[in-house]
């Protein structure tokens, strides 16, 4: 393979420019997440009062459980922010991917800093999507639980429909009966809904002095019988352990229960990291020739204005290489062949609006991979598709859909990475959160939505206007909507506004891109072969 030319001056101006506007960027997401993960100074009392009854912070629980050398892929740190008066960080929940004896394991730690570690309604959602990634992937996890569950001013977003609560213990009974392991650490509270976490769970520890699972707390078990007993009494670790056999082992403190749970891991006969399957043709893997720090100044601090995605994709895969297919046909899309971390890859990239060839092209590279079995990239940067006489002549909306079709339908592993603008259906056709890739992350440049905010001031505009015929208005009138309509679609483009409410995994730094998905595509590595598909490759 050919490694690709980069036609990127690093001494321009403009190159310097874009540097220094996205250096602002990284350092807002790295202000943004240590808030999220310190919880500021509105959380130091419950940290304290926690540190104080000699209980883990809960990333620090992660730490002492993972292998020394694991990485630990976190999930939607920034899940909730700007929501919930920002005092629920991260949505008070931990989820992530680690190794224990060299096994990756979906993580699930409740953050007892937060709300009691109660689950809000995107908590649960939090929640629920570690459970499908794990599902999907093969994972077993691990429930760290400290939770006085449901958030109970809010019951009627978390309790009963199909994906709140229930739906989070369907899962958990559907995992284990594939053979997923299910374990739990009970480190605190596991009230009423909370106790099946645990009570559904293969095999359980419970911590001495903190763990407790009961139905109904003392306060209910008092209003309802009459019956006064403490809290231990009623569902402690021993009480568990010894008596009721809720739990199979009981841990004087957390270091021994981490212990243990590392000795459970041993008997799980999970497939590790490493125990790649045949279907995938690995290599060892190369650092990219260009350095990732490149793309800084890459990215174009306008959003309006666009960059080569070949200049991205040669600072992601291995030696920057790059086998690029039909170069020179429909060159709004970029696709080809690369390794990443030592794993074949297709990568399909926009380079602005897609237009009908480009949408033919990507749809025959997917069929490509999907025959191949290699598995697929998506890097968004993309208004849409081409909209307009001669678009609509040239049959876009049939092409579009081809390529959508064809997104829906591949089999192969899919990951997508929100590089520049994910506008219109371009989300859909370029593998957006419906098309259910594997995982998907969005770089601090990333924005959102069904158009542009200059897009949607014109549009809607003139929608507003047409409704409010015959009435006079005048040139401020007018200006006041147009600028409402520009406020709101800047806030809600804006990629903080889609990672709080979950509709990515995380906002990632471009330079850490290839490193989570390096770990994604060993996940997908270690699993047999994907299903075939309908095999057939059409010339479009
Ligand atoms: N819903 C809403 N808020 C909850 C909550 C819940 N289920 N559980 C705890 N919280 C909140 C508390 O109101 C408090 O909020 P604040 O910080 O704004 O004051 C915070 O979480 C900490 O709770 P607190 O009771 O002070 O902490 P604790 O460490 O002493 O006890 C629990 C933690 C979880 C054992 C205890 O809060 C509890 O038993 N909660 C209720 C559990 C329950 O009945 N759940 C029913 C689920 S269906």
């Amino acid at each position: 393979m050919k490694c690709w030319t980069s036609k990127t001056d690093t001494s321009s101006k403009q190159y310097l420019d874009n540097k220094d506007k996205y250096m602002e960027l990284i350092e807002q997401l790295r202000q943004r997440q240590e808030i999220a993960m310190s919880g500021g100074p509105g959380r130091a009392k419950s940290i304290q009062r926690h540190l104080n009854r000699n209980k883990v912070l809960a990333r620090d629980r992660i730490d002492l459980i993972v292998d020394s050398e694991s990485p630990f892929l976190e999930l939607s740190t920034l899940a909730s922010w700007g929501q919930h008066n920002d005092e629920a960080p991260g949505a008070g929940i931990i989820t992530g991917i680690g190794l224990i004896h060299e096994v990756p394991y979906m993580f699930i730690a409740n953050d007892a800093t937060v709300k009691g570690g109660s689950l809000l309604p995107i908590s649960i959602k939090k929640h629920v999507r570690a459970q499908d990634i794990a599902l999907e992937q093969n994972l077993g996890v691990i429930y760290l639980v400290d939770s006085g569950g449901a958030f109970l001013p809010l019951q009627d977003e978390i309790f009963p429909d199909k994906d709140h609560f229930g739906g989070s213990f369907y899962r958990q009974a559907r995992m284990s009966a594939q053979g997923l392991p299910q374990i739990s650490v009970v480190l605190g509270g596991c009230t009423a809904g909370g106790a099946y976490v645990p009570a559904l769970s293969d095999e359980v520890i419970m911590v001495d002095g903190i763990g407790r699972i009961f139905l109904g707390g003392p306060p209910i078990v008092k209003a309802a019988l009459g019956e006064i007993i403490d809290a231990d009494e009623l569902g402690g670790a021993a009480l568990h352990t010894k008596v009721s056999g809720v739990s199979d082992y009981i841990a004087a403190n957390e270091k021994a229960a981490y212990g243990k749970l590392r000795e459970i891991c041993e008997t799980t006969n999970q497939r590790k990291i490493q125990d790649r399957q045949p279907w995938i043709q690995w290599a060892s893997p190369e650092a990219p020739r260009y350095d990732p720090k490149e793309i800084y100044g890459i990215i174009s601090a306008d959003d309006r204005v666009g960059f080569d995605a070949r200049e991205i994709i040669a600072r992601l895969v291995d030696g920057s290489e790059y086998a690029e297919f039909k170069p020179d046909w429909g060159d709004s899309i970029t696709c080809g062949w690369s390794k990443l971390w030592g794993h074949p890859i297709g990568i399909i990239a926009n380079n602005g609006i897609i237009f009908s060839e480009s949408a033919q092209k990507a749809t025959h590279f997917i069929e490509l991979c999907q025959q191949r079995k290699i598995p697929l990239l998506f890097l968004q940067n993309t208004t849409g598709y081409m909209v307009g006489s001669d678009a609509e002549a040239s049959g876009i909306a049939k092409h579009g859909a081809k390529m959508v079709a064809a997104v829906a339908n591949a089999t192969v592993p899919k990951y997508t990475v929100l590089i520049g603008n994910s506008y219109g259906a371009g989300n859909y056709g370029m593998c957006g959160r419906g098309f259910n890739p594997r995982f998907l992350f969005a770089w601090p440049n990333s924005r959102i939505a069904t158009m542009s905010a200059d897009t949607a001031q014109t549009v809607l505009v003139d929608i507003r206007l047409a409704g409010m015929k015959g009435q006079q208005t005048t040139e401020s009138e007018i200006e006041a909507i147009r600028s409402e309509i520009a406020n709101q679609y800047e806030t809600q483009s804006d990629p903080y506004y889609a990672t709080s409410r979950l509709w990515d995994d995380g906002i990632i730094d471009p330079c850490d891109t290839r490193d989570a998905l390096g770990l994604c595509l060993s996940l997908a590595a270690r699993e047999d072969a994907p299903s075939d598909g309908h095999g057939l490759v059409y010339r479009m």
